[in-house]
């Protein structure tokens, strides 16, 4: 079943040129997306559009079954977890642990259940000890953090992560990629670190106001009209692997990891 569908989703702020245009996509349940695109692609715009944050200018957006209309969007909002891109927009409470614990207590769970949601979620984010401090003090990598928490422990079925690795050191980036890993959600990542992205997803959508490309990493990889026109840099491994197949003329299918590219290379 697809837990969410957007049909013919134009979007504009107020009267500037819209930001998105025409834009259909389907995601079944437990899918991992990334969205990757040029800043001003509308990525941000597209996420908030998923989560019932706004409404679509013209078109259809339908979340585990339900169209979104304004007087829907709140019972919508319960089904998909957004991780804003700016950890400032998210993050309101005076302390850490208050604001990790807003959305449980909101859901209407018992104090115990509560505690123990706020408990995991910032063990999961590498937070365990922030909950006393006051989160406009933090660091921008520790307000993301502190987000990424928010967001686990309301352990929606769809997560929406804005950018969830920007700012953070790459530990926790690291840890982060086991942690989306290891939960049982789909979720749609936007990002411009295109390693992340092939790490975490299967499929990749490229967004320049339009869907430009809605498919696999590795027919992304060989599509370089799509790669030049939305100025996205593969990951290293993934330049060389390719420049390496020109230059000897060998016939492979792209890697998709550090390891698979090794693999290729000690083959010969
Ligand atoms: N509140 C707003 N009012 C008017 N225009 C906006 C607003 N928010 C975003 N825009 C515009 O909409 C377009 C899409 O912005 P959006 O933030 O969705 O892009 P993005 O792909 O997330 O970019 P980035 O990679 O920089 O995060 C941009 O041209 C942006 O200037
Ligand atoms: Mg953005």
């Amino acid at each position: 079943m697809d837990v969410m569908r957007l049909e013919g989703v134009w979007f504009r702020y107020l009267e500037s040129p819209y930001a998105l245009e025409d834009v259909g996509i389907a995601l079944k349940e437990g899918e991992h997306v990334a969205l990757v695109g040029p800043n001003g692609a509308g990525k941000s715009t597209l996420l908030h559009l998923m989560s019932g944050l706004s409404i679509p200018t013209k078109g259809k957006v339908t979340i585990g079954g339900t169209e979104l209309t304004k007087k829907d969007a709140v019972n919508v909002r319960r089904k998909v977890g957004l991780l804003f891109q700016d950890p400032d927009d998210q993050i309101f409470m005076p302390t850490v642990w208050e604001d990790v614990a807003f959305g449980p207590i909101n859901m209407g769970l018992t104090e115990d259940d509560v505690r123990e949601r706020v408990r995991k979620a910032m063990e999961l984010a590498g937070i365990s000890d922030f909950g006393d401090r006051v989160p406009h003090r933090l660091s921008i990598g520790e307000k993301k953090r502190v987000a990424i928490a928010g967001v686990l422990a309301m352990s929606p079925p769809t997560l929406l992560l804005d950018e969830p690795t920007a700012n953070l050191d790459p530990q926790g980036r690291r840890d982060l990629v086991n942690i989306l890993r290891s939960i049982p959600q789909g979720f749609v990542l936007a990002t411009h670190d295109l390693s992340v992205a092939f790490e975490l997803a299967q499929r990749v959508i490229v967004l320049k106001k339009k869907v430009i490309y809605d498919g696999d990493f590795r027919g992304l990889v060989e599509d370089e009209a799509v790669l030049k026109e939305a100025s996205l840099e593969l990951p290293s491994f993934s330049r060389l692997m390719m420049k390496w197949r020109d230059a000897t003329g060998k016939e492979f299918r792209p890697p998709m990891s550090v390891q698979e590219s090794l693999e290729l290379l000690l083959k010969r």
